[in-house]
């Protein structure tokens, strides 16, 4: 096993499968989660996975798992485009990691096109469904073995 990978879920997408199925897909976030592990073991990573609808929360989680860890997936929810202080929880831990959205975000309201988090990605994945966490594995992995 070659290390962990956080991946860290924010607001509303414990909902997933519920919420506006038509931009979010039907699927719920454990299964999700699952096709996510799978594919994870498959690259020989572990997956430790972190929703919470409260900042505080999130940040905590980063500032404890953050510096262990190889990377992470974080889909911040709205978060993405409010949170200084999860950006600023990144920063201090230097976790290498992908922002992941199921939308595109630069395709809906003003307001999603701006994040927080964004330029200090390793990259982002934005558009893709329940796509964009498997894509965004594969891209991080590829990343962080090719920087050590
Ligand atoms: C989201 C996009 C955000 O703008 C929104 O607030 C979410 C989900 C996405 O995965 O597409 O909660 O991060």
């Amino acid at each position: 096993m070659k290390g962990t990978i956080l991946v860290v879920n924010g607001p509303n997408l414990n909902m997933l499968g519920v919420r506006e199925v038509e931009k979010y897909g039907g699927k719920n976030l454990d299964a999700i989660l699952a096709q996510l592990e799978e594919k994870a073991h498959g690259l020989d990573y572990k997956i430790k996975s972190f929703q919470s609808n409260s900042e505080g929360e999130m940040i905590d989680f980063i500032q404890l798992e953050g510096r262990e860890a190889k990377g992470m997936l974080l889909n911040a929810g709205a978060y993405t485009h409010t949170s200084i202080a999860i950006r600023d929880a990144i920063l201090s831990v230097k976790v290498p990691f992908v922002e992941i959205h199921l939308s595109n975000i630069f395709n809906r309201e003003h307001f999603r096109s701006h994040s927080f988090l964004s330029d200090i990605a390793l990259g982002i994945i934005s558009g893709f469904g329940e796509n964009s966490y498997y894509l965004g594995i594969s891209a991080l992995v590829d990343l962080i073995e090719k920087r050590s």
